[in-house]
């Protein structure tokens, strides 16, 4: 280092009394130079923090100089203090410059780093759709509508009297324990209840308009069940009334072989086997032909070849009295079965509990 540039002025000889001499616009701007290419390297603003306190903190050559003035001779003084002052300022605007700079940059690197590609498009876009169940109601909707049926709607909070009296069922009969209810607190103690099934939603269209009436009811139904393989708490049901003269049990036969085909496909065949409900006589349970095995018999249909769907029968003279229309001169049927366990058995879905699981994978497959 040329010695004039030692602005420590240790190793030189002091001149009477004083620090190192030196110009002090040479010394200061050596110290000033080196100090203005460091900033200018400072690479961050952490690094470029450093520089600063190394060069104008109170371990700064600067600082040090500061220092030294009141041992200067008083005539080289104030070119000394100016030129100190001098050299902090063109500093201080060289670090803010660099400050600024350095900033600005760390932040487009933060916003290249972050950024989102709001134009992506997924090579294999995930469409929405409908719910198996959902679907499999409105394909019913559709197929019984075709064949001339309105679609007609109940509550799902019921009464005694909708879902159990009116239906043949009254208090203590011993059909009401295969339909273990769920009661609200409202009025009489059990005389609401979620409705165990959609048959309720046929004394509703019997009480609110005179026949003829062709009407399926689809909709959510409760019972206090387990759930398992093939049995939800909450599950849906459709429910088929028709009311008119003439009616017989052909029509009953006809009309579930038309919806079954339509439904599973040509290939599947319907039976009725003899059953009993409170609200029909007579009463049938109908089933179909697997829709697995084709009716040869299989671990899915137990080997029977059929699959029960649900419960059917010719309309009880007992229920056209309830709701007030005279049996001699009336006639109907009404069928009922399970939305999940119609989407169950087309799709060939083993467990039930498949269909509430909510899980994507499974549902992205209907
Ligand atoms: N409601 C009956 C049940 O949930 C099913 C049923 C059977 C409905 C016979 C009907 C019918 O309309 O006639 O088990």
């Amino acid at each position: 280092m040329d010695r004039s540039q030692d602005h420590t002025g240790q190793d030189q000889a002091p001149g009477e009394g004083e620090p190192g001499e030196g110009e002090p616009g040479s010394v200061v701007g050596a110290i000033e130079q080196a100090a203005l290419a460091a900033i200018l390297r400072a690479g961050t603003l952490d690094e470029l923090d450093a520089v600063v306190v190394d060069a104008t903190g109170k371990r700064s050559s600067l600082a040090d100089l500061q220092r030294q003035l009141s041992e200067r001779s008083a005539g080289s003084r104030p070119a000394w203090g100016k030129a100190l002052q001098q050299a902090r300022r063109t500093l201080g605007e060289a670090a803010e410059r660099r400050r600024t700079e350095l900033a600005a940059a760390q932040r487009a690197e933060r916003s290249v780093a972050e950024r989102m590609d709001l134009t992506e498009v997924l090579p294999a876009p995930l469409p929405g759709q409908l719910h198996p169940v959902t679907q499999t109601w409105e394909e019913l909707e559709d197929i019984f509508t075709g064949m001339g049926f309105v679609v007609a709607e109940g509550p799902e909070v019921e009464d005694d009297w909708h879902n159990f009296t009116a239906l043949n069922m009254p208090a203590n009969h011993p059909a009401r324990d295969g339909q273990d209810s769920f009661y609200l607190e409202m009025g009489e103690p059990e005389s609401v209840l979620l409705r165990t099934q959609t048959s309720p939603v046929q004394i509703r269209l019997m009480e609110s308009q005179p026949p003829p009436i062709w009407a399926v009811s689809p909709g959510r139904v409760y019972r206090r069940d387990t759930p398992d393989a093939s049995h939800l708490a909450a599950f849906h049901q459709i429910e088929a009334l028709v009311v008119d003269r003439g009616i017989s049990f052909a029509h009953l036969a006809g009309t579930i072989s038309t919806f079954t085909k339509a439904f599973f496909g040509p290939s599947v065949r319907s039976r009725l086997r003899p059953a009993y409900f409170p609200f029909t006589e007579p009463s049938a349970e109908f089933d179909i032909s697997c829709t697995l095995c084709g009716g040869d018999g299989c671990r899915s249909c137990g080997g029977v070849g059929w699959l029960e769907l649900g419960g059917s029968g010719m309309v009880d003279p007992a229920v056209f009295q309830a709701v007030g229309l005279d049996p001699e001169e009336w006639s109907g049927f009404a069928f009922g079965f399970g939305i999940d366990r119609c989407a169950a058995m087309r799709w060939g879905i083993p467990d039930i509990r498949l269909l509430v699981d909510n899980d994507a994978r499974f549902l992205s497959q209907f």
